[in-house]
């Protein structure tokens, strides 16, 4: 397979070069707007994304495209500033590519952030909320085909959000007087926003949230035994939730806005793996 095990080896070994060879403590994935945490990295190495073997270079607005290694809370930490969306007409599996490509690198968690739409009615922009668990409305997954070697054919999906990871959001945002929700995050293919009646429908399936990503990672990341974390950023209520339309200047500027609760968040919770 194009994006599988030893595409992410080779991968690996090119940031390897690059960045030294100490494995990361955790993988961090940032959303749109969120990107801010790469600047906090210390002795950062920035890897460009169109330098890293098996990934296309360009990202959307909002996204930088630069994989960043180096240290956070005086852990190692490899860091992706900014991803690959399945609605860029990306392949599930090269969506979720940077997961084998972290995991080859070393790191034993991957912490996944995105940008979300609000389906709880009582989420509004700025709300964080741990992602507890999530539904695939994408339609797709990321491990059809042939069985990479090192996954297994049918992966247990039964706890995809690590328990004590979570328990331990919950520690660092209690600690630094962070609100933390926790909910069901629900991924759709995109690019449009969703309609009000897909967002009734979703409020009835179960989701607290909607986006357009994180789910392809977080399936392959599970099937190649890494721990996860995930915490959602509500830019806004869903469609129909509030009569505004949702637009993505709007998302990435209140990603920004929260980005130093976020930082502080994730900040924490690294420095106590
Ligand atoms: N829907 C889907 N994705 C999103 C949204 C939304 O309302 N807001 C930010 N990302």
């Amino acid at each position: 397979m194009t994006w599988g095990a030893a595409a992410a080896r080779a991968s690996a070994e090119a940031i390897r070069r690059r960045a030294g060879s100490e494995k990361p403590a955790c993988a961090i994935v940032l959303g749109s707007g969120l990107g801010g945490l790469a600047a906090r990295i210390g002795g950062a190495v920035r890897i460009p994304y169109g330098d890293v073997p098996g990934f296309p270079g360009a990202t959307v607005a909002g996204h930088e495209g630069t994989l960043v290694v180096g240290t956070l809370a005086g852990r190692r930490v490899a860091c992706l500033a900014g991803r690959f969306h399945m609605y860029e007409g990306h392949p599930a599996a090269l969506a979720a590519f940077p997961a084998r490509v972290l995991h080859a690198l070393g790191a034993p968690v991957i912490f996944v952030s995105n940008a979300a739409g609000g389906v709880r009615r009582s989420f509004g922009p700025g709300d964080l909320m741990t992602i507890a668990d999530h539904i695939n409305l994408m339609w797709v997954n990321p491990l059809t085909g042939p069985v990479e070697p090192g996954d297994e054919r049918f992966p247990d999906m039964s706890a995809p959000y690590d328990a004590a990871l979570r328990a331990q959001l919950h520690a660092v945002a209690a600690r630094e007087r962070v609100p933390l929700a926790e909910g069901v995050y629900c991924g759709l293919l995109g690019p449009t926003y969703e309609t009000p009646a897909e967002v009734r429908m979703l409020e009835t399936l179960g989701a607290d949230a909607v986006g357009m990503s994180t789910v392809p990672e977080v399936i392959v990341a599970r099937a190649i035994g890494m721990r996860v974390a995930g915490v959602s950023l509500v830019t806004n209520k869903a469609a129909g939730i509030s009569p505004e339309p949702i637009d993505h200047a709007h998302v990435v500027a209140v990603g920004k806005a929260a980005a130093e609760r976020f930082e502080r968040l994730v900040t924490g919770f690294v420095g106590g793996l």
